[in-house]
C-alpha cells in the first residue's frame, strides 16, 4: 500500500522515469496528487508511461532524450517549465548496467555506464537547478548498494554510483543555502526490474540473493516510491546529503553476496 503523503499540485520530474524503479517513483507521486513529467530515450516508453500516469489521474508529460546529451536535457526542462511553476521534486534515476569483469570490458563499455549514471546525473542536476522551487525543492538521486560495497562484474557501476553519492553530498553543501535538499536512495534488489534481471539472472542466484536479504524478500518499486515521497515531504524537511538504503537490510548483511554468487556462476564449478 502506498504511503499517505499529499503532493497535490506539486510538480515532479523523474529522469529515467519510464520503467522499473523510477516509474514506481513517478507512480507514487502521481498517486499522491502531483503533476509528473518523465524522460528517457525511447519515445514509445515515454508515451506508455505518460498514459499510465494520466490513468492514475495525474497531469503528466514526457520527453524522449538521452541524459548524456546535456543540451537535450536542458531543452526538455526549458520546454516543460515554459512559464509554469518551478519544480518541487527532481529525481535523477537514468542508469545502465551489464555484468562484465573489468578485464572483459572495453573503455567504451565502462564509459557508457559512467556517462549515463554519473555524467547524466550531473547534466540533469545542473540543467534543472534554475527551475527548482527555492526554497523547498527536494532532489533525489538514485544510487545503488554498488556505491558502497564492491561487487565483481560491477566496476563501472560501483565507480559511477559512488560518484553519484558524492555529487549528492557535494550539492547538499552547495545548494543548502538556497533551501534545496538533495539526497540519494540506494535500492536493494527490486523484483520485476531490468536491473534485477541483469544481475540476478537465474532462479538459483535469486534464491541465494533472497536469503542474503535480512527481510528475506525482494523489494518493490512501490516501496522505493514510498521512500521518495518521504524524502520529498515535510517529514524530511531537515534531511539533506544522506544516502538512504531501502534494501531490507541487504547492505548491512553484505550486499556483495548476490554479485559474488553471479561471479561464481560465471566461473563455473572449481
Ligand atoms: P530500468 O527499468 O532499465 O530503468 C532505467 C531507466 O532509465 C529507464 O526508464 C530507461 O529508459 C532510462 N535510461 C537508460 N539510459 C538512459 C539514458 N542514456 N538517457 C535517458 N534515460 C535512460 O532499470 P531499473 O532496474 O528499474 O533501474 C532504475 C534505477 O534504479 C537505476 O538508477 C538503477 O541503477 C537503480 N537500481 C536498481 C536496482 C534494481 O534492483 N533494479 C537496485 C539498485 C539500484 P530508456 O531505455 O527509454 O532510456
Ligand atoms: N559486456 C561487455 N560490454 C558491453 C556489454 C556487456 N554485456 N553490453 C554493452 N557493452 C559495451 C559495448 O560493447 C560498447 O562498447 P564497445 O563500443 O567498445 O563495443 C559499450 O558497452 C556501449 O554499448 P552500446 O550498446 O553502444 O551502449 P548504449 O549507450 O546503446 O547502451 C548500455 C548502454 C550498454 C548500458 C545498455 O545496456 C542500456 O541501454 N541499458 C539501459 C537499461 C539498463 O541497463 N537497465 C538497468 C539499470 S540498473
Amino acid at each position: 500500500m502506498q504511503a499517505r503523503f499529499d503532493f497535490t499540485g506539486r510538480r515532479v520530474f523523474v529522469f529515467g522515469g519510464t520503467s522499473g524503479i523510477n516509474l514506481g517513483i513517478a507512480r507514487a507521486f502521481a498517486g499522491a496528487g502531483a503533476d509528473v513529467a518523465v524522460a528517457s530515450r525511447s519515445q514509445e516508453k515515454v508515451d506508455v508511461a505518460v498514459a499510465e500516469l494520466e490513468s492514475l489521474g495525474a497531469t503528466a508529460a514526457g520527453y524522449a532524450l538521452d541524459v548524456r546529451d546535456a543540451d537535450a536535457v536542458a531543452a526538455a526542462l526549458e520546454k516543460h517549465h515554459d512559464g509554469a511553476a518551478p519544480l518541487d521534486v527532481l529525481v535523477s534515476g537514468a542508469a545502465g548496467n551489464f555484468p562484465a569483469f573489468a578485464n572483459d570490458m572495453s573503455p567504451n563499455g565502462f564509459k557508457a555506464v559512467v556517462d549515463i549514471d554519473l555524467l547524466g546525473t550531473f547534466n540533469v542536476l545542473r540543467a534543472a537547478y534554475p527551475y527548482l522551487a527555492k526554497p523547498g525543492a527536494s532532489v533525489i538521486n538514485i544510487s545503488a548498494p554498488q556505491a558502497f560495497v564492491a561487487m565483481p562484474m560491477q566496476s563501472h557501476v560501483c565507480a559511477a554510483k559512488a560518484g553519484v553519492d558524492m555529487l549528492t553530498r557535494t550539492l547538499a553543501l552547495e545548494w543548502g543555502a538556497a533551501g534545496v535538499r538533495i539526497n540519494s536512495i540506494a535500492p536493494g534488489p527490486i523484483a520485476d526490474t531490468e536491473g534485477f534481471r541483469r544481475l540476478i539472472p537465474t532462479e538459483k542466484i535469486a534464491e541465494q540473493a533472497r536469503r542474503s536479504v535480512p527481510l528475506n524478500r525482494f523489494g518493490s518499486a512501490s516501496e522505493i516510491g514510498d521512500a521518495a515521497l518521504f524524502l520529498s515531504s515535510d517529514a524530511a524537511a531537515y534531511v539533506s546529503g544522506v544516502v538512504l538504503p531501502v534494501d531490507g537490510g541487504w547492505s548491512v548483511a553484505g550486499a556483495g553476496a548476490a554479485a559474488l554468487a553471479m561471479s561464481q556462476h560465471a566461473h563455473g564449478p572449481g
